[in-house]
């Protein structure tokens, strides 16, 4: 009798499928209430010869489906773990499909070679966030309050909350601002991000895109400025001889401030770049005013630098010939298909950064 039931609970604890079920079987079995069990309570009825014996062999039976029950538990465990690995294979030996194959965004890309080109002369990237607050867009770049240039800037400001004012950054010199207040000088850094005006027409997106540069020391001047930026064109744009001009200019944060032209032709309606006697407006630069670097807790006796803010978009506009600024944020994937960048085209220095 024992041994119908020995086999019977055996075949039910090989036929259960997962572990809710072993678990079904092993109370049957094995519970208070399981059939084992009652049996063991049956014992107490029998003489003390025929106890021992009984009760040797429900013991025995007792082991032996715990054992197959462990024994189960283990096989549907290795199983279940066999068919995720199986499930979640990656082969990354595959190729990528080229016909399913995305695009870097142009603005990602020209980011990327701008990052290669400073990296190389020294500079490390910096960041600071979208949502900004008066005194780091405004009043510590020397924007006093109430100054005129801060409603040039038209600037996105939140619904008040608390006694900050906040703002979209409607530049990147922030990052300047933030870099200053949290290391000591030396610092060289550049700052690509997002930026917002209150503006929109054939050459202004309520958001696009800057990148600022900063340069703090004891010895960096004008010369500083100018060799960087020249030899930073040449390089973005490819072309040797490019002509640079800075012009007068003025900007609150730096003293003097300039604005650079890069040498270009328009003739017959077409735009090139190069020593052609016309001028293109790309970026504002300058030394960094004192009040600036006082604002930021650093000794504008001791230290000085230079800074710089180029828009984004129209370089890469220049250098890729895309003429209408309002479609790099429209998301049209022909539009992506044509001007994108293939993902492994990773921009170096050391490998030329045009295609
Ligand atoms: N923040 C300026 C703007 O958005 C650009 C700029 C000009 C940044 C001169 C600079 C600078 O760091 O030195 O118009």
């Amino acid at each position: 009798m024992l041994d119908a039931l020995k086999d019977e609970l055996l075949s039910q604890v090989n036929a259960a499928s997962d572990l809710a079920a072993l678990e079904e079987v092993r109370v049957t079995a094995l519970g208070k209430k399981g059939r084992i069990t009652g049996f063991m309570k049956e014992l107490g009825g029998l003489s003390p010869d025929e106890r021992r014996e009984r009760g040797q062999q429900l013991n025995a039976l007792k082991d032996e489906i715990a054992t197959a029950i462990d024994a189960r538990k283990a096989d549907l465990a290795r199983a279940h773990l066999e068919a995720r690995l199986a499930a979640e294979r990656i082969d990354v030996t595959l190729p990528t499909r080229p016909e399913t194959e995305g695009r870097i965004h142009p603005i990602s890309q020209t980011i990327d070679e701008m990052v290669a080109i400073f990296a190389e002369m020294g500079f490390s990237v910096a960041e600071g966030p979208d949502v900004e607050d008066d005194f780091h867009n405004f009043t510590a770049l020397n924007f006093p309050p109430g100054h005129p240039a801060r409603d040039m800037h038209d600037t996105f400001y939140l619904p008040d909350a608390g006694d900050k004012k906040m703002l979209l950054r409607t530049h990147t010199s922030p990052v300047q601002v933030r870099t200053m207040l949290n290391k000591k000088p030396p610092i060289r850094i550049i700052a690509p991000g997002r930026t917002y005006r209150s503006d929109y027409d054939m050459t202004h997106t309520p958001m696009f895109h800057q990148i600022e540069g900063l340069v703090i020391d004891e010895a960096t001047n004008m010369g500083h400025l100018k060799g960087c930026l020249i030899e930073f064109c040449r390089a973005f744009f490819d072309v040797d001889d490019l002509p640079l001009r800075f012009r007068p200019s003025f900007f609150p944060f730096t003293e003097p401030s300039a604005e650079v032209d890069i040498g270009c032709s328009r003739k017959g309606g077409e735009l090139k770049l190069g020593n052609y006697g016309d001028w293109l407006e790309i970026l504002g630069c300058g030394m960094v005013h004192p009040n600036v670097l006082e604002a930021c807790g650093i000794d504008s006796t001791k230290y000085q630098g230079f800074a710089f803010g180029m828009g984004i978009e129209r370089v890469a506009m220049l250098k890729y010939g895309i003429p209408d600024l309002r479609t790099f944020f429209e998301a049209d994937l022909r539009w992506l298909k044509h001007y994108g960048f293939v993902p492994l085209d990773v921009p170096s220095m050391a490998q030329g950064l045009t295609r």
